[in-house]
This record gives C-alpha cells, sequence and structure tokens, in this order.
C-alpha cells in the first residue's frame, strides 16, 4: 500500500519536472518557431538532434535552469537561454553548447554564462572536444556588470576555448545567426569555424555602432557576412549554404578524430536485478522518512552481487552509510550511499573514509548517493570524535583523485553536503532527483533555530512573543527554506547538472561514468589525513 502511494506520489511530482522541462525546451511555443522557419532555421535542438551521431542520445545538462531568477525585467530565462550537454559524434563523446535564439536573442544572463562555463568545465576536465552553436546577440546589456567584467565572467569562454584547445580539444563553431561585439569571438576564437550564407554575421560592431561611429552605411552582411570572413578576412573557415550543410561539414571535420579511450575495464553489461519501478516505490514520499538503500542499488546496478564494505560493522550506526562496489553497464563503481534516515554517525563517517581511500587507491570512480540531513550532533557523539572524523570523510572527499559523481536522491543538508561530494567538492557530475533537498538544514531546524534567537531579541525588550507569532514565524522559515532547498530552485540555480526521473539514473551515470573515465587517473594524494 505504501509501495504503491510512493509510486503515484513520484510519478506526479516527475509530471512537473516533465512540464518545466517542456517550457524550457519550447520557448515562444509553435510562433517562435514559425519565426525560426521564415529565416531558414531548425530550432536549435533539432539542429543537435542532426549533430549527434544517427539514433544516439543526447544527454542534455540542467534544462531547468533560469526559472524564476527575477532578472529586472524578466523574471524567466527559460532553459538559461543556452543549450548544453553532451552527445556522440563518430562515436567520440563531444560537448555541445547551443544558444538558444528564441529567448532574447540568445543573449548572455548571468545564468547563461553560469551554464555556458560549467559546459566548458565538464569538457576541459573531461577532455571533449566541443562543438558551439552561436546564434546570440552577446551581452545582455541591461546587465553588463553582473556578465562582463569579472573573472567568472564573458571573457572567461574565449578565454576556455584557447586553453582547451592548446591542450588539443577541438573548439569548434557553427554560426548561425548574429554574432556580435564579444559574441563575435565565439567565431573567431574557435579552431575552425563554419558561416552561413546570408545566415551567420560575426563583427566587433554591428552596422548601428559603426554607422554611429565612423559614419560607414553598410549591411550586415557586407560587413560581416559568411563570404566576407571565408573569402575576405578568413576569420572563419567553411562556407555553407544551409544549416543542413553546415550541421553536414561539422560532423566531417570531427570524421578522422582518433577514437576516444576509456580509462577502465568494461565488464559485460547485465540488466539490473530489480525492475526501476522499485525505486518509486521504495522512496518514501516523505523526504525526511528513512530509506533503505540496499533494496534501491539492485535497480540501478548491473545484476551481480553488491560488494558490500564493512557490512557487519556497527549495525544502526555504522550502516546509516553503505559503502560497496557494483558495476553500472559494465563499469565498476565504488558507491558510498546514504542509508535509513542517514544521519552520519562517526562509525558511517570513519568506515566512508576508509572506502574513499581504498577506492582511490584502486582508481576507482566513486557514486555518493546522498540522503543526510547532516553529520550525529550531540555529547556523545561529539565526544567520540565526529567533527575529527567527519573532517576526516570531508579530506579524502576533497582529495579523491577518482571521477566522482553525486546524486541526490533526499535531504541534502548542513557539513552531509560536504561529506557527501556536494557541489564546492567539484564532483564530475552532479545528478538531483524530484526527492533532492538542498540547504544547510532543514526547513524546521532553521526556523527552530532562528526562532530562539528572535525569543531572545524579543525577551531583551520585555516584548516576549506570543504563541501566534511564534507559529507564524516557523512557517515562514519553513516555507523559506523549502522552497529554496527544491530541486526547481536549485536546478534553476546551477545546483546540479540535471534533475533526473527515477527512471533515468541508471542511463545517466552510465554515460557520466564513462565520460569521466576518458582521461588518465592520476594518483591518489591524501595530505594530512590522520588515522
Ligand atoms: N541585450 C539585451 N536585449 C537584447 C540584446 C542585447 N544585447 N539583443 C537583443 N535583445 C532582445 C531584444 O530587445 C528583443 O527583446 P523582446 O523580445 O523583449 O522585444 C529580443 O532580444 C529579440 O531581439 P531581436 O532584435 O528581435 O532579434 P533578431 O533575431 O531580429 O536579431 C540580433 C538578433 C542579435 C542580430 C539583434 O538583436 C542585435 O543586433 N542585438 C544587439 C547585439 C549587440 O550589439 N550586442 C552587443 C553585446 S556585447
Amino acid at each position: 500500500m505504501a509501495n504503491r502511494q510512493n509510486k503515484a506520489h513520484w510519478e506526479a511530482e516527475e509530471a512537473k519536472l516533465a512540464e518545466r522541462m517542456d517550457a524550457a525546451q519550447n520557448p515562444g511555443g509553435e510562433k517562435a518557431v514559425a519565426r525560426l522557419a521564415k529565416a531558414g532555421k531548425k530550432p536549435v535542438r533539432e539542429l543537435i538532434g542532426k549533430l549527434v551521431d544517427p539514433g544516439t542520445a543526447f544527454y542534455e545538462l540542467s534544462v531547468i535552469a533560469g526559472f524564476g531568477m527575477g532578472y529586472p525585467g524578466v523574471e524567466d530565462v527559460p532553459c538559461g537561454g543556452v543549450v548544453t550537454g553532451i552527445g556522440k559524434i563518430h562515436g567520440n563523446w563531444t560537448m555541445i553548447i547551443a544558444n538558444d535564439s528564441r529567448v532574447k536573442a540568445g543573449t548572455y544572463f548571468p545564468i547563461t554564462l553560469k551554464k555556458h562555463l560549467r559546459a566548458q568545465a565538464i569538457a576541459e576536465r573531461c577532455g571533449l572536444n566541443c562543438v558551439y552553436i552561436a546564434d546570440s546577440g552577446g551581452a545582455f546589456l541591461p546587465m553588463q556588470a553582473d556578465v562582463f567584467p569579472g573573472e567568472e565572467h564573458f571573457g572567461a569562454m574565449f578565454y576556455n576555448m584557447a586553453r582547451m584547445s592548446a591542450k588539443g580539444m577541438k573548439q569548434i563553431t557553427l554560426s548561425t545567426g548574429g554574432n556580435t561585439a564579444g559574441g563575435a569571438y565565439i567565431v573567431f576564437m574557435a579552431c575552425q569555424a563554419v558561416m552561413i550564407d546570408n545566415m551567420s554575421y560575426s563583427f566587433l560592431g554591428g552596422p548601428p555602432l559603426v554607422k554611429a561611429a565612423t559614419g560607414e552605411v553598410i549591411s550586415a552582411e557586407d560587413l560581416g557576412g559568411a563570404k566576407v570572413h571565408t573569402a575576405i578576412s578568413g576569420g572563419a573557415d567553411h562556407f555553407c549554404k544551409n544549416q543542413d550543410d553546415a550541421v553536414a561539414r561539422v560532423r566531417e571535420m570531427l570524421s578522422l578524430d582518433r577514437p576516444q579511450t576509456l580509462y577502465s575495464h568494461r565488464f559485460e553489461e547485465a540488466e539490473p536485478a530489480k525492475p526501476v519501478e522499485s525505486i518509486y516505490e521504495n522512496l518514501p514520499a516523505n523526504v525526511y522518512q528513512g530509506i533503505n538503500i540496499r533494496a534501491i542499488l539492485p535497480a540501478i546496478a548491473d545484476e551481480g552481487e553488491f560488494l558490500e564494505y564493512k557490512k557487519e560493522y556497527a549495525r544502526g550506526r555504522g550502516d546509516n552509510i553503505v559503502c560497496g562496489k557494483m558495476r553500472i553497464r559494465g563499469l565498476p563503481v565504488g558507491v558510498v550511499a546514504s542509508n535509513m534516515v542517514g544521519i552520519i554517525f562517526v562509525e558511517a563517517a570513519r568506515k566512508a573514509t576508509e572506502w574513499i581511500v581504498r577506492c582511490s587507491r584502486e582508481k576507482t570512480p566513486l557514486l555518493f548517493i546522498q540522503n543526510s540531513p547532516g553529520y550525529m550532533v550531540g555529547s556523545a557523539s561529539e565526544h567520540a570524535g565526529i567533527g575529527k572524523y567527519g573532517a576526516d570523510m570531508v579530506r579524502a572527499v576533497s582529495c579523491a583523485q577518482v571521477p566522482r559523481i553525486q546524486l541526490v536522491i533526499g535531504p541534502d543538508h548542513g557539513a552531509a553536503n560536504y561529506g557527501m561530494c556536494g557541489r564546492a567538492y567539484r564532483p564530475h557530475f552532479l545528478f538531483h532527483t524530484m526527492r533532492a533537498r538542498t540547504s544547510v538544514m532543514s526547513g524546521r531546524s532553521a526556523a527552530e533555530v532562528l526562532l530562539s534567537i528572535e525569543e531572545r531579541k524579543r525577551a531583551a525588550k520585555d516584548n516576549p512573543m506570543s504563541e501566534e507569532e511564534k507559529n507564524a514565524f516557523r512557517d515562514k522559515m519553513m516555507e523559506k527554506y523549502h522552497g529554496e532547498a527544491h530541486p526547481f530552485y536549485t536546478g534553476a540555480r546551477l545546483l546540479s547538472d540535471r534533475v533526473l526521473k527515477f527512471s533515468e539514473i541508471r542511463d545517466w551515470l552510465a554515460m557520466a561514468f564513462e565520460v569521466s573515465l576518458l582521461l588518465p587517473i592520476g594518483e591518489p594524494a591524501f595530505g594530512n589525513l590522520r588515522f
């Protein structure tokens, strides 16, 4: 009965996710598609579909980025205004970064930049070639101070292109619209750029600026169109007649690349022992109710034994984290997974630390499955060294040189976010689900902490809070925290790389581990670990 209710609950939650993704992927609806068609253009995902190998998937990242940002005059930036994701071109995993001109002419808001830079960071870390489909009006001018001059701002996109191409990762630009001012560098910084007749433009200043600056009156085509840059300036390398032609040219350019190497043994793949429904059934609708992770892993892993590490150790305290090894689509991965309510006791922290170090020594990549509201508090725990052993876990996570991926399936609060490889610990990929709740503490705890401070202040002023006031204060804080911890809020701000449906977990993890293993794993180095 509970299982059926859980399943219905998560299916309803994922329907809300699907709705949000649809809004992100179809900004402006039919009208916007018709406007593109009039200019001889396809919607950006259709182009990407032709760019990747036929019949293969495009793994789109951070689809719900940009909702509810509340920028001046602009509430939502659907999909962050830029499509990023990983797909195969001639069998090689490639990062694709494509402006969606339907969102304010593909201009860069702070979230657009953050998303573009995150995609480049993944590409650089995993050694992927990048293809840019450029169609952008450049900086969103009303917010120039927030996107132009800083280290993490506009210039960083080109800095990254230069450094990646120097390291041998190809940077290819297919220009399919206006690329003005700063945006023009996406064409000129590429290793090779493709431009389309009467569709692509690239110039440091567009016709209106040229007229104002020099008095010269000139059309966009004559100033910086495809013919100009491929035949006269040399700023682009390939002249194409239309988008189909241009996509085919990009594929051709990558057709003679050496096949990527996988730095892991891949065992024969096997289907999971349990159907994916068991994830939906076994995860309680109440986010703070305990889980049985051992019942969930068999729906993610290849069939076969989950080789659990220290299974018998300190039952009830040590197994609030379950460690072990399993295979996902044939790739062996080390697992550090929250269990039950997920509070991390000293024993669990010590076990997890050992396991992270062991996996690092063996060069086995790590999967952190996070469902933890924090480390155990109280005198017994403090005296047993939870501060020290929790810190050792954080240290091991920080120094582990193997690919690390975090998947959040429940509470993700406090220092447990650190120990379980949250964003600040630079996991190669970080995925949320609709059950994820990421915040410094739970809404309930935060409400009580803040209430106690408020009560003290009011009492000092001889104006103690009434029960009614206390309840109203609590409710307000809980609502704020619940809102900010929700995967829609964190996903909008790129605190995850994608919100996954439970049914997508296995496929996405298989892709993410494979991509993370395309560069050799270095030697382990654990500084300052005091066992
Ligand atoms: N900053 C803020 N908003 C911009 C913008 C920019 N750089 N460029 C375009 N927009 C907005 C437009 O105001 C319009 O908003 P609306 O839908 O609310 O009316 C929307 O984006 C679409 O622009 P539009 O001009 O209708 O699209 P287009 O396809 O006809 O032309 C461009 C696209 C990029 C060629 C054209 O918008 C342009 O030249 N923009 C200015 C580019 C520039 O000089 N950038 C310098 C940045 S460093």
